[in-house]
């Protein structure tokens, strides 16, 4: 029987990182993974989108952007299945570089299913048999699996979840999407700029929930210029297989008349559920919420002494990055040190063209906690840069309190938007006003001048405006 300090169950975002900062701290760590290194994020999510992603709209930019500064190259031809080994092989570049970054900080991988048998002692069961490991803590990293649509069975051939719409041997004449959440719209643009025509039908009156509601309009707006169609306060009921294209029976989601929209491919996406199957949680007593998901405390433990969680099977938003943190944080707890995450400050982005990044309050949160706030919003049509690359659609948007000036929330629907947002982060962590951005000198010709001229436009002084 091998014996550690600490035995990660899950190699994504969270628990490879978990690992390997246990085993910088001196801990001997070990990682148990059923599936491939990297999980979810590497595997089907984060990296083979963002591959296809960054693809397709090159692809689209041949297609109509390419002419218009002079470069000629005739109608781009797609070539799908070279365009999926291209993904493959980023996603597989990936993938070992984990594996080489477990083997650098030598931490065993075992590879199998893990289950807690007991505090402390974790069965691993794969192709080599079944092996106990016994160790001081353990970290429940298992992250999270597609949410079912109710009544409508995935067979990711047809209907389809992010996996499925992640490896379409063809572009879909019509690809309706259930949810226009994040998967929806980054899954949606790659097919749309493919050649399918994209619907989105969506619960709400509204796409993106969460996102700041002004942002969502104009973003909602942008997408619809690019072709998607969208059906809001609407829901599936269910979708027929039988004839040789999908007919899929929507109806108000308050209830009224139903109407059929025929389809060749269904993306379900309406969001992510915590996936915790054979891991024996009940049998050892660690309790979850309504939602299934690990309860844990401030430090990551769960109610059973030795056992903690991170990632997406615990709250907050499903995102690899604030899975990462979470994995040093815990890591650095149990080495005795002070691992804290700021969740005030957990950056998010849709990757789009525009991309949509946000991080802190929305205006609707603000109002909801009654804080008063001053906004600064400056448009990318009013940035050189922007301009002279012909990517003026979207804008900055700086939310700062009213008495003390200090941001609260930053939201950019704009070109590169990932990148910029990463600016409104670090000053946030630092406790910056939309003055001291204001004040910081930035680049020319850049698109963060539009970030420093929203800080401008707080105090109602923006010079290109
Ligand atoms: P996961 O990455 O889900 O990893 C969990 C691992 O645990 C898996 O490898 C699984 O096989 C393993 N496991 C589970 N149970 C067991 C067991 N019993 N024994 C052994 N191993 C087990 N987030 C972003 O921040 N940016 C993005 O651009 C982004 N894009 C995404 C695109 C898509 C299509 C999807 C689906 C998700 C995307 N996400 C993105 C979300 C991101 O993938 C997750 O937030 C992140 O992967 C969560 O990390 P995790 O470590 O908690 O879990
Ligand atoms: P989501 O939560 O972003 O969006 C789901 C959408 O479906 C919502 O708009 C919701 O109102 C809608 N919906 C729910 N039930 C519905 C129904 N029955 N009919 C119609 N609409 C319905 O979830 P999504 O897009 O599936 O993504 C899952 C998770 O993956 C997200 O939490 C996200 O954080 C993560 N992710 C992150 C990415 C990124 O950071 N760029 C990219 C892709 C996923």
């Amino acid at each position: 029987m091998s014996s550690y300090d600490l035995v990660v169950i899950g190699t994504g975002p969270g628990g490879y990182v978990c690992a390997i900062r246990a085993a910088q701290l001196g801990l001997k760590t070990a990682v148990v993974e059923k599936r491939a290194f990297g999980g979810t994020c590497l595997n089907i999510g984060c990296i083979p989108s963002k591959a296809l992603l960054h693809a397709s709209e090159l692809f689209e930019e041949a297609g109509h952007g390419f002419e218009a500064l002079g470069i000629k190259v005739g109608k781009p031809k797609l070539d799908l299945a070279a365009m999926m080994k291209f993904k493959d092989e980023g996603v597989d570049g990936n993938v070992k570089g984990v594996e080489y970054l477990l083997k650098k900080n030598k931490i065993d991988a075992h590879i199998g299913s893990g289950r807690i048998v007991a505090p402390g002692k974790v069965e691993v069961t794969g192709d080599a048999g079944t092996t106990t490991l016994e160790t001081k803590a353990i970290v429940i990293a298992t992250g999270s699996d597609v949410a079912p649509l109710k009544g409508v069975a995935i067979d990711e051939t047809r209907i389809v979840s992010s996996t499925g719409a992640l490896s379409l041997p063809k572009v879909p004449k019509k690809l309706l999407i259930v949810g226009a959440g994040v998967i929806g719209l980054e899954l949606g643009s790659v097919w749309r700029r493919l050649g399918a025509e994209v619907e989105v039908v969506e619960f709400l009156d509204r796409i993106v929930p969460g996102i700041d509601l002004d942002v969502a309009r104009q973003f909602q707006r942008i997408l619809q210029k690019q072709g998607f169609a969208f059906r809001l306060s609407t829901k599936v009921t269910g979708i027929d297989t039988s004839g040789s294209r999908l007919k899929a029976t929507v109806e108000p989601a308050a209830g009224g008349e139903a109407a059929i929209i025929e389809c060749d491919v269904a993306l379900i996406a309406i969001g992510r559920v915590p996936y915790t199957d054979g891991l024996g949680l009940d049998a050892v007593g660690v309790a979850r919420d309504d939602r299934g998901r690990v309860i844990t405390d401030a430090h990551f433990a769960t109610n059973v002494p030795g056992i903690y969680a991170i990632g997406d099977v615990i709250a907050g938003p499903m995102l690899a990055h604030k899975a990462e943190d979470e994995g040093v944080a815990v890591a650095e707890i149990l080495a005795g040190k002070a691992g804290h995450v700021n969740y005030d400050v957990i950056p998010g982005v849709v990757y789009t063209m525009p991309e949509l990044a946000s991080v802190g309050k929305t205006e609707e949160e603000l109002k909801a906690a009654g804080i008063a706030y001053n906004v600064g919003k400056f448009p990318f049509t009013a940035n050189g840069r922007a301009k002279v690359n012909r990517q003026t659609d979207g804008f900055v948007k700086i939310l700062a309190d009213a008495k003390t000036d200090r941001v609260l929330g930053v939201h950019i629907l704009g070109p590169d938007a990932g990148n910029m947002i990463a600016e409104a982060a670090v000053a946030m962590e630092f406790g910056a006003s939309s003055e001291d951005i204001a004040r910081t000198c930035h680049a020319h010709p850049t698109l963060t001048e539009a970030v420093k001229e929203a800080a401008l436009a707080v105090e109602k002084r923006a010079i290109h405006m």
